[in-house]
């Protein structure tokens, strides 16, 4: 009873805004919560909890290695950048969606799924696309309603910050695909015309919610990646132009997308990071950001580490595993270390508009008037 009274008492010292200290011990709900939508990059460990396949799963040794010291999922040896962006705003890690438990999600939640792209063609039946992540944030909408009343709820998703990575996999896997067809039957213009149709989208039902801070990625050097440069038929070690012009589409395409939203809907506000720019710099110049190898996964087997045998649990079962990851840019075939991500967090919290705008997340969640 006694701890009853008190809840009550801060839920209205919280909406009377006079006593934010008070507040911000409890996290409610001056506090901007951070939900997270995307693929391998964001998934700190949903597809845990799904029937797929290990090449969708990092939930073994030695993921996990550097910052958790146990796999959690995530495809690296530490944390992913939506673990670092919650650390700079103040947050505890946001859980996945799917971890059993309890959760409040007053928080946030990550619905991001390995392998997931803008269309549910991409990787179907292995992964969470980003139409059910959407679903599944809805539902995390109606639990707020429930549990915190309409208007409350109602605030704590127009004050959230959006997080989405998305698109790599849509432009990536119909490489590896024994029918792509799909890459057949479209041009390069069109097939981005429908990765970005269903992502823009995605982006109006969360607004149309009442989401109003967004904080997106562009797509980084896909075809630069050693599983890329390795494995798809037909590359002979360089970085695969092809790849790189959709993924050049799409990021154009995207920047594109944005500024209109940002006319049309009232209120919209976004952050984009110019990630392929700073992945490269890493890449090709590697000791100007405190590594020593920018092209060449730590963990992996093959020229480049560029087979995706990290961990032995896959197709292929031998790997090696560098002695200093954070040496590396990249832990496995296409993910960073967390060394690397936590740079790209730093970016998109801080980064100047050259390199993040028109916004930073830092800005967005200090934005507390909507
Ligand atoms: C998981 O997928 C496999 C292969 O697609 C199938 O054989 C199995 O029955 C599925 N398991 C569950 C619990 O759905
Ligand atoms: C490839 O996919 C297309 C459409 O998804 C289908 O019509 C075609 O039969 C498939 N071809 C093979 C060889 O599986
Ligand atoms: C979304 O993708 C599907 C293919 O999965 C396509 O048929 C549809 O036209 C796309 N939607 C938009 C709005 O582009
Ligand atoms: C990334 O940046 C490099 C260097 O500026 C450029 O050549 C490439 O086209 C860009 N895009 C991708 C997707 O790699
Ligand atoms: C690992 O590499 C980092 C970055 O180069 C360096 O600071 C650190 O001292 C190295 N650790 C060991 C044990 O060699
Ligand atoms: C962005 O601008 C800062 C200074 O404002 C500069 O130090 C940095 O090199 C620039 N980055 C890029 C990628 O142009």
């Amino acid at each position: 009873m006694a701890s009853l009274s008190i809840h009550i008492c801060v839920f209205i010292l919280c909406s009377s805004l006079f006593i934010p200290i008070n507040c911000h011990l409890h996290g409610y709900p001056q506090q901007v919560a951070l939900f997270i939508f995307g693929d391998s990059l964001y998934d700190v460990g949903n597809n845990n909890y799904i029937n797929t396949t290990t090449d969708a799963q990092a939930n073994f040794w030695p993921y996990g290695e550097t910052f958790f010291n146990y796999p959690t999922g995530r495809f690296s040896d530490g944390r992913l950048i939506p673990d670092f962006i919650a650390e700079y705003a103040n947050l505890p890690l946001i859980p996945s969606y799917l971890q059993p438990g309890n959760h409040q999600f007053t928080h946030g939640a990550n619905f991001a799924s390995a392998g997931g792209g803008g269309l549910v063609e991409t990787s179907a039946g292995f992964v969470i696309d980003l139409k059910t992540q959407l679903s599944n944030f809805e539902k995390v909408e109606k639990l707020l309603r429930k549990k915190l009343g309409d208007a409350n709820a109602k605030k704590v998703v127009s004050g959230a910050v959006y997080l989405i990575s998305i698109g790599s996999n849509d432009y990536i896997s119909p490489f590896f695909a024994t029918n792509s067809s799909v890459l057949q039957s479209y041009s390069r213009e069109e097939y981005v015309q429908l990765v970005i149709g269903n992502f823009t989208s995605v982006i109006k039902e969360i607004y149309e919610k009442g989401g109003r801070k967004f904080g997106f990625l562009g797509l980084g050097p896909l075809g630069c990646l050693p599983v890329v440069k390795l494995l798809v038929p037909g590359s002979t070690g360089d970085c695969l132009e092809e790849v790189t012009v959709l993924a050049n589409l799409h990021n154009r395409a995207l920047s594109e997308t944005l500024k209109k939203l940002e006319s049309q809907l009232k209120g919209f506000m976004y952050s984009i990071l110019d990630f392929n720019t700073s992945a490269i710099e890493r890449m090709n110049n590697p000791s100007k950001y405190g590594f020593k190898e920018g092209k060449i996964a730590c963990c992996g087997t093959g020229p480049y580490g560029g087979v995706p045998s990290c961990g032995g649990q896959r197709t292929v079962k031998e790997y090696e595993l560098c002695e200093n990851v954070s040496e590396y840019v990249f832990f496995d075939s296409s993910h960073p270390t967390e060394r690397a991500n936590q740079q790209y967090a730093e970016l998109m919290w801080s980064g100047t508009p050259n390199v993040t705008g028109p916004h930073n997340l830092k800005a967005l969640f200090e934005l507390t008037q909507y």
